[in-house]
């Protein structure tokens, strides 16, 4: 319990460091939000209460809800239609990860137990749904249709993506474009429903729309590629690492890595990942596999043209505060720490 309320404090501390000043131009939007999100949490189960009174103590970076108010700045004034938009994303993301950490076995969330570690799996699913309709209310009581709308079809690409994932982790014949398939629905389109919808709250242009819905999901991909590449780093992050290959799930440095192997070393890592992921050894094996063949290196190239295609198109917004901010928020996504 101490090593991981240690990591916390680390983790909490680099947040400080890197975000306040991004968040700069929205942080009293920002401020608003947090007690309005806070309050959704609240419920009159005592359970789910406890539950999600622990989810909004660890909360996370929020880069969502910072997407959605500098966006919305970028196009206009910020008003309660934003801070919905905010609210519902948030909900689903948070949504995500508590589903996400049953679906991969993973004990570990924001430097703490996550809550299928602390409550097992058929309670972490049902707090997952009930943080997903609680959104689904929020945008039916405001009648803000139209977030509800971009945040549905984000939610359910997600659970599409980690589907398809699913299924190549079976089959193990993943290639870089279904890669890329992947890690677009099951990260980036939430990613791009932020930026779209905060768009969408402070504009009717809709060209300006699609075009924050495009700098989402370049900036989605950018991230989930960073986060793949966390897996095998060294570095403390908050969450586990090294369990992909655990759970069979082939991200870019290996799929790079097998593609340039000959034919018998790959058979040979393939082997590994399909029988022998349970054996740490193996799995070590695998990891400098992937180190030896410039596997990170190569993710990172392409996390950076991600990163790049973000940056041209809101180089194509009028300039003002809140895009200098977005354009740092950028490159904070690729250079982060957890
Ligand atoms: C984690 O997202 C899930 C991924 C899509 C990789 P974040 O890294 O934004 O999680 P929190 O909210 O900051 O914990
Ligand atoms: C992103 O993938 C998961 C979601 C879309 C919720 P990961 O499984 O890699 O995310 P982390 O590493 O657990 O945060
Ligand atoms: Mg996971
Ligand atoms: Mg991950």
């Amino acid at each position: 319990m101490l090593y991981l309320a240690q990591n916390f404090e680390y983790y909490h501390t680099y947040m400080a460091l890197s975000l306040d000043r991004i968040k700069e131009p929205v942080s009293k939007d920002l401020k608003d939000f947090e007690k309005h999100f806070k309050s959704l949490m609240k419920t009159s189960v005592p359970l789910l209460d406890k539950i999600t009174y622990y989810i909004v103590q660890k909360k996370g970076k929020q880069v969502r809800p910072i997407l959605v108010f500098l966006c919305g700045k970028v196009c206009g004034e910020i008003n309660s239609s934003t801070d919905v938009a905010a609210s519902l994303i948030e909900l689903s993301h948070t949504a995500s990860l508590v589903h996400d950490d049953v679906v991969d076995n993973a004990y570990e969330r924001r430097g703490f137990f996550s809550v299928n570690a602390l409550w097992k799996n058929k309670i972490a699913v049902l707090v997952g749904d009930f943080l997903l309709t609680k959104g689904l209310q929020v945008a039916l009581e405001t009648k803000n249709y139209r977030h509800l709308q971009t945040v549905s079809t984000a939610v359910q690409q997600m659970a599409e993506g980690e589907l398809l994932q699913m299924e190549k982790a079976r089959r193990l014949d993943i290639d870089e474009s279904v890669y890329y398939e992947i890690i677009r629905q099951k990260t980036a389109s939430l990613i791009a429903a932020a930026c779209s919808a905060g768009a969408a709250s402070t504009t009717d242009d809709e060209e300006m729309i699609q075009k924050m819905w495009t700098f989402g999901e370049k900036l989605g991909c950018a991230f989930q590629i960073k986060d793949d590449l966390f897996d095998y780093g060294d570095e403390e992050i908050g969450k586990p690492r090294g369990i992909d290959i655990k759970e069979k799930k082939m991200t870019l440095p290996l799929i790079y890595a097998l593609n340039k192997a000959d034919k018998k070393t790959k058979n040979k890592i393939i082997n590994y990942v399909k029988r022998e992921s349970d054996n740490e050894a193996k799995v070590k094996e695998v990891i400098t596999f992937v180190k030896e063949m410039g596997g990170l290196e190569y993710a990172e190239k392409i996390m950076i043209r991600y990163q790049d295609e973000a940056i041209a198109i809101l180089d194509s917004f009028p300039e003002n505060e809140a895009r200098n901010s977005l354009k740092e928020l950028v490159y904070f996504f690729t250079q982060r720490k957890n």
